[in-house]
């Protein structure tokens, strides 16, 4: 919807610091030229992630986590890229441009007003809910403290076609009834959308209430729960009910449990189990998934025993399948048929939840478990049967670890070689090239002299101005990728490193970015760039003179020769003079 320029965002980037963004929220210690504090992304008893002032990201060698300042508000804070921008442009007094009108004052404004509006709704709504009698007495049929109902926020909207009246002086107001707070009738008369129901406000990552969920107090009203409707500031399929107030302790118990209903998230906070999050009465989407990954590593999906939540456990994870990496752990927990969270808490207690929690299904199983309930895998029909369900499944998988372990597992099970259920099924290769190609090398400074060009360029673009283009040939990934760096970093020479691998991230693999700022993070601050990078020349041009190939030959021989500098010159003389041996296309 909204577009900020690229360069605005490299100009964030060059201006802001790390460390003091970092600092913020997790306090840094110096340590040498670097920051270091224990890795809020996992949990660690000694620090092990690093923030670098002169490359301006941060890395962990624990569990691998890097980002500019950028990513560390939007994984850590949890904000949308657009408020992360919008953030850090605040820090600096810049105002964020925009490409597109589409988010023009006027709108940005109403949408300030309608988080206004909301957040006054909810004030109210929560005195009204000590007011009322009727709806104390229920939450506390449901067991609830007033210490958690105040903790939620909760809150009451008594019987009445218009209490809202009371407290906005434009009752009327179009903003009122844009945040789902009032509806319009025929006449074009307003009144209240919530009448006679305990509210939940929704909340998103910043705190803010961007809509609410309404339950009837009376069993014989429906429906049991109605939603704010899609506003500019609520979207259902986006958010989770509870991970703003459970955000810390989700950290702290380094899982997310997702659970189907909004008092289930409040019933087991009550009971001391404080990082559920629930859907908002829809199934748990990519979106959802990602989100939460940016949280935790664990994430345990809770479900009904019952038919319905076996379905939306499938449902769930089906939809999680693309965005799963190796790093994710999912987990499946049913519920024995007549509970809900809520009630299996209250009825045993939170130690017997705990258990099950620990005992919850991983992924791996609960899909054999699924795949193999009613298929005893005897007959070849049933192995047929098996592998066209596995099929899809596997298809979908592309966290490269976890897509082997499965199909080894499911080869098994159909009694086939992996080889075999590979071409059986036409997967692609799990892909993990660039894992293959550089090999890890923890610790280690990069092995090979182009690598270490790279590096190199990154922490230092301005060096892109010499004819170095030259020296990229054709033949290997990292060929593809310095060609890529260079790009990157003539059209911005005077870019901090973070800002040149903010540009790179978007054209090459994650496992790859991953690589190369753990080998930047192992780059010494101190040292000479000039001879490091012209040592690294040298031998590439070594290297360059061995391996040239024809493409070299013929961009160089199409130039003017006056355009040449005195090393182009030298090179193409180099090209022209080879042996015969005939260059491969
Ligand atoms: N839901 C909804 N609209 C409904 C029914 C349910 O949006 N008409 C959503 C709500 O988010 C609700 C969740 O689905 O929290 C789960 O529904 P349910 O299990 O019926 O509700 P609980 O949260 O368990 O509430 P309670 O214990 O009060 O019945
Ligand atoms: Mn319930």
């Amino acid at each position: 919807m909204l577009m900020i320029p690229e360069s605005f965002i490299q100009e964030l980037l060059n201006r802001v610091d790390v460390v003091d963004v970092i600092d913020k929220s997790v306090p840094l210690k110096k340590a040498g030229s670097n920051y270091v504090a224990c890795c809020p992304f996992h949990q660690e008893k000694s620090p092990s992630f690093t923030v670098s002032p002169t490359k301006q990201f941060y890395h962990c060698f624990g569990c691998g986590a890097h980002g500019s300042a950028l990513s560390f508000l939007i994984e850590y804070q949890g904000m949308s890229f657009v408020d992360a921008v919008e953030d850090l442009a605040k820090s600096l007094g810049l105002a964020v441009p925009q490409e597109t009108q589409k988010m023009t004052p006027q709108l940005k404004e109403k949408n300030l007003a309608l988080g206004e509006a909301l957040e006054l709704a909810s004030q109210y709504y929560q005195t009204a809910l000590k007011k009322s009698e009727r709806a104390i007495e229920y939450l506390k049929k449901r067991g609830l403290t007033g210490q958690i109902a105040k903790t939620f926020q909760l809150g009451f909207a008594p019987e009445g076609w218009q209490n809202l009246e009371s407290v906005f002086k434009q009752y009327d107001d179009d903003v009122l009834t844009i945040a789902g707070l009032t509806l319009k009738n025929n006449q074009g008369k307003r009144y209240d959308r919530f009448r006679d129901r305990i509210m939940f406000p929704i909340h998103n990552m910043k705190g803010d209430i961007i809509g609410f969920g309404g339950r009837v107090i009376d069993p014989n009203d429906t429906p049991k729960y109605y939603n704010s409707p899609e506003t500019p500031l609520f979207q259902k399929s986006q958010e989770l009910y509870g991970l703003f107030a459970g955000r810390r302790a989700i950290r702290e118990a380094g899982a997310v449990l997702v659970v189907e209903g909004y008092m289930d998230v409040v019933g087991l906070a009550q009971f001391g189990v404080r990082h559920a999050v629930a859907t908002l009465g829809t199934a748990m989407s990519t979106f959802h998934i990602k989100k939460l990954m940016r949280q935790t590593d664990t994430i345990i999906f809770c479900f009904d025993g019952d038919h319905a939540g076996k379905a939306a456990a499938w449902r769930a994870l089906m939809n999680a399948l693309p965005s799963l990496n190796d790093k994710v752990v999912l987990k499946f927990l049913f519920l024995p048929d007549e509970h809900d969270p809520d009630s299996y808490i209250r009825v045993h207690s939170k130690e017997a939840f705990e258990v099950m929690m620990h005992d919850a299904m991983p992924l791996s199983q609960y899909l054999v478990q699924h795949l193999t309930e009613k298929n005893n895998l005897v007959t070849q029909e049933d192995k047929v049967k098996f592998l066209n369900e596995a099929e899809p499944i596997l298809k979908e998988i592309t966290a490269p670890k976890l897509s082997l372990l499965l199909r080894k597992r499911f080869a098994e099970l159909a009694h086939l070689n992996e080889k075999e259920m590979d071409q059986l099924l036409h997967l692609p290769q799990p892909k993990s090239l660039s894992h293959k190609v550089m090999i890890k090398t923890k610790g280690k400074l990069p092995s090979s002299v182009k690598r270490k060009f790279i590096l190199l360029l990154i922490l230092k673009p301005e060096l892109a101005l010499s004819e170095d283009i030259l020296l990229v040939s054709q033949d290997s990934f990292e060929d593809d990728l310095l060609k890529k760096v260079l790009e990157i970093a003539l059209h911005q020479p005077d870019s901090k490193p973070s800002s040149i691998l903010h540009g790179l991230k978007s054209q090459v693999d994650g496992a790859l970015m991953d690589l190369i700022h753990e080998e930047l993070s192992l780059f010494d601050d101190h040292i000479h760039f000039e001879s490091e990078i012209e040592g690294a020349r040298k031998s590439l041009t070594q290297q360059g003179k061995a391996s040239a190939t024809r493409e070299h030959f013929n961009a160089l021989k199409d130039k003017p020769l006056s355009s040449f500098t005195d090393e182009e010159k030298e090179h193409l003389k180099m090209l022209a003079q080879r042996p015969k041996t005939p260059p491969r296309d």
